[in-house]
């Protein structure tokens, strides 16, 4: 069997290290090309948790291994998408400059960046500044710079949560293809019940403060997923309602 790409192992971290948890003994798997979906309260460590597994911040015990091994830095073939696209890019860069800065050194006029744009349909941009594109077209950039690359594993923290309900879809729908087409795995935390579902082979869901992973659910709807199709099935909708009951558990605890 192939080592899995991510490895999660009884992960702890603390703010500062000694006081109450905000992780606490968290487990978990990925396997190469698999699409996980993390899932919780919250506040409850998400974007803690995805700190860790970027080796931006160590934890206190457990560890993090990327296809077995242990990295002190984040290693080259893992990217992150942040939720805030206003902080992410740099307003003094055209799109075409902000996709190459991902390439630290490389011109923009690397054939890689030509590709990255036309993944992310912003080829007809390329020339404008952040600031003159629309919200899902900077978190389209964001995720032409961290695709350029070539990645293995994508992180993604929350990148739709600050554009609208039908920029969100597109988004979603780009983010599958990206991953079909590129064999990338990708790590999605997320607010939203049905994105989880819809996007993820796997969902993972995080209990109230300390987090752990009170449980995983196996998504096998088959690809390629439709928004309407899809979500009609029941399919989606034992799934949904499942994950939805655990977190909706969880955060009666957190209002407690
Ligand atoms: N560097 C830090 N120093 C001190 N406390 C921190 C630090 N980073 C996070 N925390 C605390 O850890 C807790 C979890 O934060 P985190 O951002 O990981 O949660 P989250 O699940 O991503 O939240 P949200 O759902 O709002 O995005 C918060 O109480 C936060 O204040
Ligand atoms: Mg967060």
């Amino acid at each position: 069997m192939n080592e899995p790409i991510l490895a999660v192992d009884n992960l702890t971290k603390a703010f500062p290290a000694g006081a109450t948890p905000i992780l606490n003994g968290l487990t978990f798997r990925q396997e190469p090309g698999q699409f996980v979906a993390v899932v919780g309260p919250s506040g409850c460590g998400k974007t803690t948790l995805l700190r860790c597994i970027a080796s931006l911040m160590q934890p206190d015990t457990g560890s993090v291994l990327h296809r077995g091994r242990h990295f002190d830095n984040p290693p080259p073939w893992l990217s992150v998408v942040f939720q805030d696209y206003n902080r992410s890019l740099f307003p003094w860069l055209s799109v075409r400059r902000n996709v190459a800065f991902g390439l630290r050194g490389s011109g923009a006029n690397d054939k890689r960046v030509d590709e990255a744009l036309r993944a992310v349909n912003l080829e007809h941009a390329a020339d404008l500044y952040p600031w003159q594109v629309s919200g899902g077209m900077q978190q389209r950039c964001a995720l032409a710079r961290s695709i350029v690359v070539s990645p293995n594993l994508l992180l993604l923290d929350e990148p739709f949560a600050s554009v609208d309900a039908q920029t969100r879809i597109d988004l979603q729908d780009m983010v599958m293809e990206i991953c079909q087409t590129m064999s990338l795995s990708a790590l999605l935390v997320t607010h939203d019940i049905d994105e989880a579902v819809f996007m993820a082979d796997k969902v993972v869901v995080l209990s109230t403060r300390p987090a752990r992973v009170v449980e995983e659910i196996a998504i096998d709807l088959p690809r390629p997923r439709d928004q309407l199709a899809t979500k009609e099935t029941p399919e989606f909708l034992q799934l949904r309602h499942r994950v939805y009951t655990l977190v909706r558990k969880q955060a009666q605890k957190l209002s407690r």
